[in-house]
């Protein structure tokens, strides 16, 4: 998983990474309810930080998932619990929805 960037993991969840740290969330973009991607695990990622949907540029904190720009600008991305062991990035839970 690239430092400061994203791949697809479990059906419909996105990965983030930033150096030992990981985030989860489903990968549905909260402007219209469509995948954060084009392409099969290509993320736009913005100075290890932030994640930028690649439809219309919403732009989401890699820690809390908050849209700070872009055209859902308060929204927030659907978390996903994970755990880090061994560094390992595992996901709890999935839950479909
Ligand atoms: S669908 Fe993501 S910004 Fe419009």
């Amino acid at each position: 998983m690239p430092d400061g960037g994203g791949i697809e993991a479990a059906p419909a969840v996105l990965v983030l990474r930033r150096g030992g740290e990981a985030w989860a969330y489903r990968n549905v973009c909260p402007h219209f309810s469509i995948r954060l991607n084009y392409e099969p695990d290509a993320f736009w990622t913005y100075d290890s930080g932030l994640l930028i949907c690649a439809h219309h540029s919403a732009t989401f904190r890699f820690e809390d998932g908050v849209c700070v720009d872009g055209p859902c600008m308060g929204a927030s991305l659907v978390r996903v619990p994970i755990r880090i062991e061994a560094g390992r990035v595992l996901i709890d839970e999935v839950n479909p929805g």
